[in-house]
């Protein structure tokens, strides 16, 4: 049994999706989520900035005395995990890349698997590696569907909304023409977009949550090591560098119950 919290982090409201998962499947836990809403996005970020931002939400999550991180950002998963690993090495940190590419060759029947991610995800090349350790003959093309972080942030994924449409249509035009039987929303933000994208690219294609697959794979990293709360209901803390008003209405919509963020801002802060 460990009683510590599960700390979280994203650019913003993308790793929500994660962390709505890991309410549903782990209610007893408690939860601090960071999403760093004035640094983002990251998707457009160099390595060097990557390693700032992600070290400066390490070290605010490790004033908690997290028993484990999840890192519900792709961007930050794809490229500086090793950091992350070697700058806190008392914390067992999550990615969003390792549990999703296994759903995704065990799920893709015709071997075509196409990743759906920010601009720094797909020239990391961390997905397609990350499939092609797995299953060499599984094919992937990763599309760059930079765009859909913004809008998400402004609030516009909800079917029926034109802009939301238009910018699926736009973004994911080349992966629907390759004809994938699996892709993988390797951008947490993406999965808000899950009813939009499912109806641009008809039932063909199975949708993979990145942020969902990673939380079950934490359950089952948290049982396994005996590192379980017992408890049955987790508190959750909020946390946005950006508007904490903004964060909280928005979130109450994507997690379905009111919450309340407060603001915190990271010593790093970067210009966009
Ligand atoms: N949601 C994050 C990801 O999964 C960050 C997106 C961004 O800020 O560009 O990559």
């Amino acid at each position: 049994m460990d009683q510590r919290p599960i700390g979280i982090f994203d650019s913003g409201l993308g790793g929500l999706t994660a962390a709505r998962v890991l309410t549903e499947i782990l209610p007893g836990e408690n939860l601090i989520y960071f999403g760093d809403s004035l640094n983002a996005p990251y998707g457009t970020r160099s390595r060097e900035e990557l390693t700032a931002l992600a070290t400066a939400n390490a070290k605010f999550l490790s004033g908690f005395d997290c028993k484990a991180v999840l890192v519900a950002c792709g961007t930050v998963s794809s490229n500086v995990m090793d950091v992350l690993r070697s700058r806190f090495p008392q914390t067992p940190f999550f990615g969003v890349v390792e549990a999703p590419c296994r759903a995704a060759v065990s799920l893709t029947k015709t071997k075509r698997v196409a990743v759906a991610a920010t601009d720094a995800t797909v020239k990391s090349g961390a997905f397609a590696r990350g499939i092609q350790a797995l299953d060499g003959s599984v094919e992937v093309f990763s599309d760059s569907c930079q765009s859909l972080v913004a809008l998400a942030e402004l609030g516009h994924f909800a079917a029926g909304d034109p802009l939301a449409e238009q910018a699926v249509a736009a973004e994911l035009a080349a992966v629907k023409a390759w004809e994938p039987d699996v892709l993988l929303l390797a951008c947490t933000h993406f999965p808000l977009f899950q009813e939009v994208i499912a109806g641009y690219l008809g039932s063909g294609t199975a949708l993979i949550s990145v942020g969902a697959e990673a939380a079950f794979s934490l359950r089952e990293y948290l049982a396994e090591n005996s590192m379980l709360a017992e408890r049955d209901c987790g508190e959750h803390q909020w946390f946005t560098s950006g508007a904490a008003e903004d964060f909280s209405a928005m979130s109450a919509k994507l997690l379905g119950r009111s919450i309340t963020a407060q603001q915190h801002i990271n010593s790093e802060t970067l210009k966009t």
